[in-house]
């Protein structure tokens, strides 16, 4: 007897050594967070790149270096999975440069007009990255940080908690601001993003995430046939440097209309350049609501993505051009499509958009999802 009581302590504690610490079954997969070396930044710092899956085995990839989404794997209607988000091979390649491939952004997503704005009675001057403006929080902004990570696990999802803290003047912005990005892959085969951040100084703040995706695969060429549906009857107009007119106009009989699902490249030869537009989703209360709907005939594959954002910037790839070597591939123009929820850019200089401004005691919280499926 006393024999077989100790038996079963020593295979429940085998079981404990080597059976849960990176992988833990619940049904009939594995959920599992793994954790690898991905190299060293030029300032010696490390990067680790951690695979997050879950029971139904959707993978994603997420980089301590930018808080980026290095890959995601998803199922067709076959169940044969394919990579949907653009993105590089090694560490090197993203720290050469890149067109902010699956990156966290902050502090500011999208532009703020000459790198200006004044707050509190002070002027405040950040770097401009972007011909005058200032573009993705500057020439060192969150995509070029490396985060510290804790792994999260629950009986239902595999996540990962990013943190870091952004010093007073960083890129010229003021307070130093406490940042956490956290990614939570869950059964229910959702990706979700979730956003909080504290300041001890009034500042402006607009996280997003910059992924590219291509719902047939990133490898396999334009996105201009995966159908659009934006939850948005209203749009920003830009001037020529893409900087918001000020004006909320609506979308009606133009091709930036997407209230309805429609191939992204049907009336993209419209529209000069390409779309790289800001548009107004009609739930703006701040609860979790549909922003978009994408839907890629061939694979089957869905993606639905909810927000508590104001905003979705619609942006093509209209600025690749080949020169980025991905992950086995060449991406050209419109070889991913961008959908990054935010508040509108160049708020901190149009107090008629919603207020990007947040001050000491207050936290800033976005929670963006993603939700796949077939059809
Ligand atoms: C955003 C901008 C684009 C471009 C890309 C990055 O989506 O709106 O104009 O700068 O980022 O290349």
């Amino acid at each position: 007897m006393r024999t077989t009581y100790l038996l079963i302590l020593l295979a429940v504690a085998i079981l404990l050594m080597f059976g849960c610490k990176e992988t833990t079954a619940y049904g009939e997969k594995k959920m599992s967070i793994q954790k690898q070396d991905f190299g060293k930044t030029s300032e010696a710092e490390t990067v680790d790149l951690y695979t997050l899956t879950n029971a139904n085995g959707l993978q994603a990839e997420i980089m301590t270096y930018g808080g980026i989404a290095r890959s995601l794997q998803v199922p067709d209607r076959d169940g044969n999975f394919a990579d949907i988000v653009l993105g590089h091979e090694t560490l090197d390649e993203y720290i050469k440069g890149h067109p902010y491939f699956g990156a966290t952004i902050g502090r500011y997503g999208n532009r703020i007009a000459k790198g200006k704005f004044t707050l509190n009675d002070v002027e405040y001057t950040l770097a401009t990255n972007n011909g005058e403006n200032h573009l993705h929080g500057g020439i060192k902004g969150f995509d070029k940080a490396v985060w510290n990570a804790e792994q999260m696990q629950t009986e239902t999802s595999v996540g990962l908690k990013l943190t870091y803290r952004s010093c007073d003047g960083e890129e010229g912005y003021p307070g130093n601001l406490s940042c956490i990005v956290s990614y939570t892959l869950t059964n229910d085969n959702e990706l979700k993003i979730s956003y909080e951040a504290e300041t001890d100084k009034a500042t402006v703040i607009n996280l997003t995430n910059h992924s590219y995706f291509n719902l047939a695969g990133h490898d396999s060429g334009d996105i201009l046939g995966n159908e659009l549906m934006l939850n948005a009857d209203h749009f920003t107009p830009v001037d020529e440097g893409l900087i918001p007119t000020g004006e909320i106009k609506s979308v009606k009989g133009t091709p930036m209309d997407f209230t309805t699902a429609t191939p992204i490249g049907s009336r993209i030869a419209q529209v000069k350049g390409g779309y790289d537009h800001n548009y107004v989703l009609n739930s703006s209360d701040g609860s979790l609501a549909l922003a978009a709907s994408v839907y890629e005939p061939k694979s089957g594959r869905v993606m639905e993505i909810s927000t508590t954002q104001p905003g979705v910037q619609f942006y093509t790839g209209n600025f690749l051009d080949g020169s980025n070597k991905g992950k086995g591939t060449v991406y050209n123009k419109h070889s991913g499509f961008c959908l990054e929820t935010q508040h509108f850019p160049d708020s901190p200089n149009k107090p008629q958009f919603p207020s990007v401004v947040l001050k000491p005691g207050e936290k800033y919280t976005h929670l963006t999802v993603h939700k796949f499926s077939v059809r």
